[in-house]
C-alpha cells in the first residue's frame, strides 16, 4: 500500500502534522519527561502505559505494544486501511491527495460516491420511520414476534419496505434525488418507463461501515415469500464480499478479545439485544479473504458461530480455512441441537449462550470428520481414526496432542501408540511440521547482551545522538534491528521508517526507536562505541562456536588452518573483552 504514494509526499504529510495533536483527540495525555503518557485507547487500563515521542514522532503501548507512527495510530484508532487514514490525515494537514491531482473522473467517481450515500441515509430513515406507521405494522409485528424489542429496533435502525410498488422512490424524488443516483444506488429500478423500489415487503436491516456510513441494506421478506434475504446489489459503495454487518457497533467496542462471526442479520441482533458483544455477519454470501482480513482488525481472535445445519457446518469448515490461511486465530462456537445462534440465545437465554465454550479448529474438524461414517462398524471407526490422525498432523502442542490421542483412543479402540504412528512419528517431541502460526515478536522477554546494544545504538541514531553511518548494516546481527538500521541508514527518518516495516514488526520497531538511553550528548559518542564493541564480542564468540563445529569434522590442513583461526578469534575476542582496539 505505502509505496503507491511517494515516500516524498508522505514525509510531507508527516510533517505538517504532530502527532501529539492527532492522539489528543482520542487519548487526554500528560507530558513527562520527553514523552506524553494516557490511558492506552486500544486496551483497557487504569494506570497510563501508553506514550507518544514527540521528537521520534511515535507512539508505543507498553501494556498492549501497539506502536507506529501517526499513519498507524489512525490506521488503528479508526480502523482503517494504510490509504484511507492517509487520507483523513491529508484532509486534516490540508494537503492534497498525489494522485488525485489530474484525475477529474475519480473527482467524478468520488461525487457519485458521495450521492449514493446520501441517498441511502435517506432511505434508511424513510424505511425506519415506515416501521412506526400503518404501512410498516406487519413487519413491526413480525420483529417482535421474532423476539426484537423497539430498543433494538431503534438501535439497529431496522425499517420495513412498503406494500406499494414506488413508496420509496416517490419519496426520495420528492426530497430532490435524481433517478440516476437512486437506481446506482441500487435502491430502485426503472423500467418502460415506470419506477419502482427495489424492496417492498420486507424487513430492512441498514448495512453501516466502521465509519457510519450507509453502505446499503439487507431485506428479510415477510413469510415465506422468496429470496428469503434481498440484498443491495453492487454498487460504487457497496461490495457485499467486502463488508460486515454490525462493524459499526464494533468499532466502538474496545479492547475486545474475541469477535464472534454469524452468518445472519437476524443472529446479529438478537446476540447484541441480549447482551453479547463483538458479533459480526457476512452480507448473504460465505466468508471472504477480505472479510477474514478486516475482522483480523479488530480483534485477535474470532469465534465462528454458524448455524447448526449442514449448510452452517460445511460454511464452517471453509471459514476456518480463510481465517489460517490469514493467520487469524480462530475457534468454533458449536450451536447444539441444529439451532441458529439466534435460536439458542432465544432458548437459553444469556448465560446459556455464554456457557457455550468454543472449541479449536483441530476439534471441530474432526467432529466433522465422523459425518457419513457408521461409528458402531469396525470400517467406520478405521476410517475416522485415519481421518482424524491426518488432521492431528497439525497440532504442534504435545500435550493437546496427547489430550486428542487419548479422546480418540477412547472412541476408535485403537491403541494410542497406534494412532501417533499414524499420526506420522514415533514420538511427539519429535521434528513434525508446525502450523501456521502468526509471528509474535517477543515482548518482554529477556535480551540478549548484544541486542540490547544493537537497539541502544538504533535508539541513538534515531534521536540523532550520533550519526547514523558510525557503523554498517551488517553490523547488526538481529534481523529486524538490521532492517530498521537499513532505512535509518538509508535517510528514512524514524517515523518514514515504520512505513516500510511489516505490521508485525512495526510496533516493536517504534518501541525500540523512541527507547534512546538518557545519555548527555557530550557521552552519546562513547556508548555508542560500548555498544559496538558487545556487538563485536558476540559477532566473535559466534565466528569461534562455528570454527569449532568445523574442527570436528576437519582433517589433515584444514584442521590445523582451523585451529589457528580460532586462536586468532580468541585472541581478539580477549582484546575486545579488555576494552582496547586491535
Ligand atoms: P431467518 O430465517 O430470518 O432467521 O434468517 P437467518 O438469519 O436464519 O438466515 P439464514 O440462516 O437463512 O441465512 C443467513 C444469511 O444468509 C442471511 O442473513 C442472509 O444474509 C443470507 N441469505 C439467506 N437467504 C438468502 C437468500 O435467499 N438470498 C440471499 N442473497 N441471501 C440470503
Ligand atoms: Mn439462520
Amino acid at each position: 500500500m505505502a509505496a503507491r504514494l511517494p515516500d516524498s509526499w508522505l514525509d510531507e504529510l508527516r510533517s505538517r502534522l504532530n502527532i501529539v495533536d492527532v492522539v489528543a483527540d482520542y487519548v487526554a495525555l500528560k507530558p513527562k519527561g520527553r514523552r506524553y503518557w494516557g490511558l492506552c485507547p486500544f486496551h483497557n487500563e487504569k494506570t497510563p502505559s501508553f506514550s507518544v515521542d514527540s521528537e521520534a514522532q511515535m507512539y508505543y503501548c507498553f501494556g498492549c505494544h501497539k506502536g507506529g507512527n501517526v499513519i498507524h495510530f489512525v490506521m488503528e484508532a479508526e480502523h482503517m486501511e494504510f490509504l484511507e487514514a492517509v487520507q483523513m490525515l491529508a484532509e486534516r494537514a490540508h494537503l492534497e491527495m498525489p494522485e488525485r491531482v489530474n484525475a477529474p473522473q475519480e473527482a467524478g467517481q468520488r461525487e457519485l460516491r458521495e450521492k449514493i450515500y446520501e441517498a441511502n441515509v435517506a432511505a434508511a430513515h424513510y424505511f425506519h420511520d415506515l416501521i412506526w406507521t400503518e404501512e410498516g405494522s406487519g413487519v413491526l409485528s413480525y420483529l417482535h414476534k421474532r423476539g426484537l424489542d423497539d430498543a433494538a429496533i431503534r438501535r439497529f435502525g431496522l425499517g420495513a419496505a412498503g406494500h406499494g410498488h414506488d413508496g420509496l422512490v416517490r419519496h426520495l424524488c420528492g426530497q430532490g434525488y435524481d433517478m440516476e443516483t437512486l437506481i446506482k444506488a441500487g435502491l430502485c429500478g426503472q423500467k418502460d418507463g415506470r419506477r419502482y423500489d427495489m424492496f417492498r415487503n420486507r424487513a430492512i436491516f441498514p448495512i453501516i461501515n466502521a465509519q457510519g456510513r450507509v453502505l446499503g441494506f439487507g431485506g428479510r421478506a415477510m413469510g415465506d415469500a422468496q429470496p428469503k434475504y434481498l440484498n443491495t446489489s453492487d454498487t460504487p459503495v457497496f461490495n457485499k464480499r467486502q463488508g460486515l454487518y454490525a462493524l459499526n457497533f464494533v468499532k466502538k467496542e474496545r479492547g475486545l478479545k474475541r469477535l464472534i462471526l454469524v452468518e445472519g442479520y437476524m443472529d446479529v441482533v438478537s446476540l447484541r439485544q441480549m447482551g453479547v458483544s463483538g458479533v459480526v455477519a457476512t452480507l448473504g454470501t460465505a466468508l471472504t479473504e477480505e472479510q477474514a482480513r478486516l475482522i483480523k482488525r479488530y480483534a485477535p481472535e474470532v469465534w465462528v458461530s454458524y448455524d447448526g445445519d449442514a449448510a452452517g457446518q460445511k460454511a464452517i469448515l471453509r471459514a476456518l480455512d480463510i481465517f489460517e490461511e490469514q493467520s487469524m486465530p480462530a475457534r468454533v462456537l458449536d450451536i447444539p441441537g441444529g439451532m441458529d445462534p439466534d435460536e439458542y440465545i432465544r432458548a437459553h437465554g444469556l448465560e446459556g449462550f455464554q456457557a457455550l465454550k468454543p472449541i479449536q479448529p483441530v476439534e471441530y474438524r474432526m467432529k466433522r470428520a465422523a459425518d457419513g461414517l457408521d461409528m458402531t462398524t469396525q470400517e467406520g471407526r478405521t476410517r475416522y481414526a485415519i481421518a482424524c490422525c491426518e488432521l492431528l498432523r497439525s497440532v504442534p502442542n504435545p500435550v493437546e496432542l496427547e489430550n486428542y490421542l487419548s479422546r480418540l483412543s477412547v472412541e476408535t479402540g485403537f491403541e494410542k501408540e497406534v494412532l501417533l504412528s499414524q499420526v506420522g512419528r514415533a514420538q511427539p517431541a519429535a521434528q513434525r511440521p508446525r502450523a501456521p502460526r502468526p509471528r509474535l515478536i517477543e515482548k518482554d522477554e529477556p535480551l540478549a547482551d548484544f541486542e540490547r546494544a544493537e537497539r541502544a545504538l538504533l535508539s541513538m541514531m534515531a534521536a540523532q545522538l550520533i550519526p547514523s553511518d558510525l557503523l554498517r548494516v551488517d553490523d547488526f546481527e538481529n534481523p529486524l534491528n538490521r532492517e530498521i538500521a537499513a532505512l535509518l541508514m538509508g535517510g528514512f527518518t524514524p517515523a518514514a521508517a515504520l512505513d516500510k516495516l511489516k505490521d508485525d514488526e512495526r510496533a516493536q520497531a517504534a518501541r525500540i526507536l523512541q527507547d534512546a538511553p538518557p545519555v548527555e550528548p557530550g557521552k552519546a559518542l562513547a556508548m555508542a562505541e560500548d555498544c559496538m564493541n558487545r556487538m563485536r564480542r558476540h559477532q566473535l564468540e559466534m565466528r569461534i562456536e562455528q570454527a569449532k563445529q568445523q574442527l570436528s569434522q576437519a582433517q589433515g590442513e584444514e584442521r590445523k588452518a582451523t585451529i589457528a583461526l580460532i586462536q586468532r578469534l580468541m585472541q581478539e575476542l580477549e582484546l575486545a573483552k579488555t576494552g582496547r582496539k586491535e
